[in-house]
């Protein structure tokens, strides 16, 4: 069988590690090539650490390793003119630009500033708007853009429980509005064939969710929690009982989305969730 993305270039932000890091290794997988963004240094207010200079270095190891190529560049989703720069740099080496993967994110969790709030809002949704607006002019028709949300943007509860902090109520607000613009913008670029679809994980296996601020919230009755306390409680919230989702689950709903096996899905909220949306609301 033939690749599935063979001759495509794919943009994908956040892609020093985690789900972003999947993504690319996947679609390279496939025969796709990679533009990469990430920022190796922090972000304000964060409370777990942001991908290093060495992820970054990994991702394009393991996707050369497919015989697929890669451009990276250290850019900030919410830096616009450092985001034209890495896709021009991508265009000049690979010619064309056909997938977008909107993946960076940060959910920094409990008791920090209000401000904190801005702050998510900012990479999670001016980010993914900057990374579709850096990439829009070089797209042809039929391509294929995608916006990662969540569980959290889906469910009830996520921008109003005082738990989360002004960072959780932030990342509830950013995915929820992703939604909307994905269902929203679909139908604009529609009669050229471009499609915009979400992929709303479940509490995946990365460093977002394995850190001592996430473990605090699933198990506020205990001091300093662990990762075996937490993973006790991460379960309540999925149907299909499971702690977490890998991110190569995630990925291969990316791939999905980004073949022409998809040509005619778009506006769609692609849930990877072990049924956490179904248990939570009615249809
Ligand atoms: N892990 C989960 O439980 C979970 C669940 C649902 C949705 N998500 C979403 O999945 C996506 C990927 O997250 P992950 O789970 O791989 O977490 P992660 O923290 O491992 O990866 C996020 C990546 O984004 C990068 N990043 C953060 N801010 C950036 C910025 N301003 N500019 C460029 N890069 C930036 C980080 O350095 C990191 O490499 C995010 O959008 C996240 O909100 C995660």
């Amino acid at each position: 069988m033939s690749a599935r993305l063979a001759g495509k270039v794919v943009f994908v932000t956040g892609v020093a590690r985690g789900q972003g890091r999947s993504h690319a290794v996947r679609l390279a997988e496939e025969g796709a090539d990679i533009i990469g963004v990430d920022l190796p240094r922090p972000v304000e207010n964060m409370t777990y650490p942001l991908a290093s200079q060495e992820d970054l270095d990994e991702t394009v190891r393991l996707v050369e390793k497919t015989g697929q190529s890669i451009v990276t560049r250290a850019a900030d989703v919410r830096d616009r003119a450092a985001l034209d720069e890495a896709v021009a740099a991508g265009i000049e080496a690979f010619g064309h630009l056909d997938i977008v993967v909107a993946n960076a994110g940060v959910c920094p969790l409990g008791q920090t500033p209000p401000n904190t709030f801005l702050d998510v809002v900012d990479v999670n949704l001016v980010g993914l708007i900057n990374t579709f607006n850096a990439a829009y002019p070089h797209l042809g028709d039929g391509a294929s853009l995608i916006g990662i949300g969540s569980v959290a943007g889906l469910v009830p509860g996520s921008v109003d429980n005082p738990a989360t902090g002004p960072g959780g109520a932030g990342y509830g607000y950013s995915k929820r509005a992703i939604a909307q613009l994905v269902h929203d913008f679909s139908i604009l670029v529609a009669p050229r064939g471009i499609r915009v679809n979400a992929v709303h994980p479940a509490n995946c296996d990365t460093d977002m969710l394995q850190n001592d601020a996430m473990y605090r919230m699933f198990r506020p009755d205990l001091e300093s929690p662990t990762k075996d306390d937490a993973s006790l409680s991460f379960p309540v919230m999925n149907a299909i009982p499971v702690p977490w989702v890998d991110p190569l689950d995630v990925s291969n709903a990316v791939v999905y989305l980004a073949s022409d096996e998809s040509r005619y899905v778009t506006g769609s909220q692609l849930k990877v969730d072990a049924g956490a949306i179904a248990k939570a609301v009615p249809l």
